[in-house]
């Protein structure tokens, strides 16, 4: 069965208030696109076309304005959901259940972007018999992801946002799981801030064995903060620049 996209683009943006105090996060400029063109691009790049955008809030009608059926993409339909709250990035997944139930998935959150592409990767997870992959990438400011702990070639766990990371590569928020992510998040316990962690899941699949993994090549960057919007907005320019596009 075809595997299919699932675009991650709820919450409040807290950190970013007051930018978001009018507008969902992912909406916001990055250089000449709101946010969220570029996750759905890396998703119809590596040749996923069946994609869900889950959002949430006060603005969610403005996505449906602003994607519509997704013809910028070269797509003939899109597929939305809505979350209520502030319930966290499984949860979040755990609203396309109706949508992914029986498929392969790749997820991906809607404020991260990336310069190079997820193809290979995403044709290596098609290859997996099962489990889940995860895409890995050297940081310098480790402690504000999710951190993979790393031994002879093998990942042990994830830490969620660690004050001492046990190592510099950051779980980027793209992940692809098979069928039985939905049981997983199921079984998912509140975190301390009251959510239903991401990191949970993939720590699950670590649990089972089945977790791979792979290094993200070229630049990788969320956008979740004022910093990091800014880097964004920046890194997206000098690529295009030095594309000439
Ligand atoms: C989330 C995940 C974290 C991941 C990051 C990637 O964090 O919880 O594991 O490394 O996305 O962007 P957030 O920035 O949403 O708090």
């Amino acid at each position: 069965m075809a595997m299919k996209g699932v675009v991650l683009a709820g919450g409040t943006g807290s950190r970013l208030f007051p930018l978001t105090k009018i507008t969902n996060k992912h909406l916001l400029p990055v250089y000449d696109k709101p946010m969220i063109y570029y996750p759905i691009q890396t998703l119809v790049d590596a040749g996923i076309e069946d994609i869900l955008i889950v959002t949430g809030g006060r603005n969610a009608g403005d996505f449906l304005r602003l994607l519509a059926n997704g013809k910028e993409f070269g797509l003939t339909h899109l597929d939305y959901t809505y979350q209520e709250g502030e319930g966290g990035i499984a949860e979040a997944l755990g609203l396309a259940h109706h949508f992914g139930a029986g498929h392969r998935l790749c997820v991906i959150l809607g404020d991260n972007i990336i310069e190079g592409s997820i193809r290979e990767a995403v044709e290596d997870f098609r290859k997996q018999p099962s489990g889940a992959k995860i895409l890995l990438k050297e940081v310098e400011d480790a402690e504000r992801f999710g951190v993979a702990e790393m031994a002879d070639g093998k990942i042990l766990g994830i830490e969620e946002k660690p004050k001492k990371p046990k190592s510099n590569l950051a779980v980027t928020g793209i992940y692809m799981y098979d069928e039985t992510v939905f049981d997983k998040v199921q079984q998912l316990k509140r975190s301390d801030r009251g959510e239903l962690e991401i990191t949970d899941v993939n720590n699950a699949y670590i649990a089972e064995g089945s977790m791979t993994f792979a290094q993200l090549e070229g630049w990788w960057t969320d956008a979740g903060t004022f910093e990091s919007l800014l880097r964004a907005n920046n890194l997206v320019a000098e690529t295009q620049e030095r594309k000439g596009e």
